[in-house]
């Protein structure tokens, strides 16, 4: 029942415990479905990261005297579903690698939202020690957030690098590529039936949905 803020405070302690635990468990498999080498880092990363932010909720259960578990958190329980979607359809590996950032930050910005919120009712409520904890976490998810918007960031760039190079009305390149313009020459007109594969060594999205269209 929920009749005070502590009500409150203390469901949604329970609740992201439920939520990084639920994690814990999904992380592994995103990590393993990952292609991208900094997407996989990343998650396994915040695999380690969420072990401690699951230690902190306990340790703020303890401090509000309440029992962590008895709580499923549903939001978590449909994220992961959307994720575990991503992993199991067909599809280029780059592709799939956005559409599982998409999933994993929308995982972030949930917790962001419970963590931010629990920091505030903690705070209100005098229990300092638990807003400490929450802030810790808080950061550490807003850190992942913005990790996982460089790895999309980088990919979308590949994409656009692939979009310019099919474009004929191209600025002249330095005297480096000299050498590649007559190869590139050709190249263009293979690309008329078919785009040429990015030239960046990243997995990105135009290598590697390339000749699909
Ligand atoms: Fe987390």
């Amino acid at each position: 029942m929920l009749t005070s803020l502590r009500d409150v405070l203390n469901d949604l302690v329970r609740d992201l415990h439920s939520a990084e635990t639920q994690l814990i468990k999904a992380l592994p498999k995103m990590a393993k479905a990952a292609s991208d080498a900094e997407l996989k880092a990343a998650i396994t990363g915040h695999l380690e990261e969420t072990r401690g932010q699951v230690a902190r909720l306990e340790k703020a259960c303890e401090l509000l005297g309440i029992k962590p578990k008895g709580k499923t958190c549903q939001a978590m329980k449909g994220l992961l579903e959307e994720g575990s979607e991503v992993m199991a359809e067909e599809g280029s590996p780059a592709a799939k690698d956005a559409a599982m950032i998409v999933a994993a930050q929308k995982v972030e910005h949930y917790e962001i939202a419970g963590y931010g919120a629990a920091r505030v009712f903690a705070t209100v409520l005098g229990e300092d020690e638990v807003a400490a904890l929450m802030t810790e976490t808080l950061e550490e998810e807003k850190a992942a957030d913005a990790k996982l918007t460089g790895i999309a960031e980088s990919t979308v760039n590949d994409e656009a690098d692939h979009e310019g190079s099919d474009d004929s009305d191209e600025p002249e390149e330095d005297e480096e590529d000299e050498d590649e313009e007559l190869e590139d020459e050709e190249e263009e007109e293979e690309a008329q039936a078919k785009p040429a594969p990015s030239k960046s060594g990243k997995n990105s999205l135009a290598k590697t949905t390339a000749g699909k269209r």
